[in-house]
């Protein structure tokens, strides 16, 4: 393992690369910007693992790029939807992730963002901020309660569990929607179908089919994988089915929702308010959802503390070192890649 070559596609917290560079010989692309891809391809060969970012896309020309040394893509991420999983495994390259230590940071952003879009605050902030003109008064800028509502979570994985779980705090009734034919779940779910139960929630939690969670909730939170089956999972028919006073919060991955649609909804007074930490096509933004004034917008800020940024960066770091250490990384996610012999 001593001085294996190791591609970095971005600069990550101190710490991590301190330890990467103890062992190994690392190309770390130092731009704030993700690598271009002709320069992906051409400094991945050779190399015995790549710690990418959620913007570098893993496929077959990439893993031919980089020659059949590699043993491990380590994605600085928990999804891996940037990741042909399936081209990995042909190879026998393993793939990891970062879940867990990410979790508690991305659950108070959903509620930062089912706080600010409830109660208008960003609406507010650029009111004042605007030097506008104002006067307290009985109906300026109502917004919608959160104590005592219904909040309902589509993907009841790891981050979903903990949205539910701070939910307590508010009172709140929790739904959760089940797996229907493997879409609404499809986050790592713990989805068992029909019967109340706690789903690790630390509550009551009820399971409902997705169209009918739409319809119940006051608050929609999205934390599913981003798969075939989950794209534009929150389509024109499915926003249709949530109350016009509800909020929708997005900070899985942005092609679940259906922005065109989303958009449609919020301006014809279909839905109240949305909180997006993620788009479909990043870093743009649908310019109808920028020029909304009950749409509360964050660039991708799911994970991003101080403390999780490290976590993430010392995880991707051991899931290298133990992937060429020979060992299984801790966080793998093909498992047969560690158990087929690289050819
Ligand atoms: C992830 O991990 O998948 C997030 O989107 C970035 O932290």
């Amino acid at each position: 393992m001593a001085s294996a070559p190791v591609l970095v596609t971005r600069r990550l917290p101190e710490e991590a690369i301190a330890r990467l560079t103890a062992s190994c010989e690392v190309t770390l692309w130092q731009e704030e910007r993700p690598m271009p891809r002709a320069r992906l391809l051409a400094d991945s060969a050779g190399k015995a693992a790549i710690i990418t970012l959620l913007s570098d896309r893993v496929d077959d020309e990439l893993l031919e790029a980089a020659g059949a040394g590699l043993r491990i893509v380590a994605n600085y991420a928990v999804g891996v939807d940037n990741v042909d999983l399936a081209a990995c495994s042909r190879r026998a390259v393993m793939v990891a992730n970062t879940p867990d230590v990410l979790t508690e940071a991305t659950a108070d952003m959903a509620w930062a963002l089912v706080m600010a879009a409830a109660r208008r605050v960003a609406e507010g902030d650029r009111v004042l901020r605007a030097g506008s003109a104002w006067v307290w008064g009985p109906e300026m800028m109502l917004g919608r309660e959160v104590y005592g509502k219904t909040l309902g979570i589509v993907g009841f994985g790891r981050i979903g569990r903990a949205v539910a779980r701070r939910a307590g705090g508010f009172g709140m009734r929790v739904l959760a929607a089940e797996r229907s034919g493997g879409a609404a779940g499809a986050g790592g779910a713990a989805g068992t179908g029909g019967a109340a139960g706690t789903g690790g929630a630390g509550g009551e939690v009820e399971w409902l089919p997705l169209d009918d969670l739409l319809a119940a909730s006051d608050f929609v939170s999205l934390h599913v994988n981003l798969s075939d089956e989950t794209r534009h999972l929150l389509d024109r028919e499915r926003l249709a089915r949530m109350r016009p006073t509800a909020v929708l919060v997005n900070t899985s991955r942005g092609p679940v929702v259906d922005e065109a649609a989303l958009a449609e909804a919020l301006s014809a007074g279909r839905l109240f308010a949305a909180g997006l930490d993620v788009f479909e096509a990043e870093p743009h933004v649908h310019p109808d959802l920028l020029s909304h004034p009950r749409v509360v917008l964050t660039p991708h800020l799911g994970s991003a503390t101080v403390d999780t940024r490290r976590a993430m960066g010392i995880l991707a770091v051991d899931n290298v070192l133990e992937a060429l250490a020979g060992r299984r990384p801790p966080a793998l996610v093909n498992e047969d890649a560690f158990r087929r012999p690289k050819a």
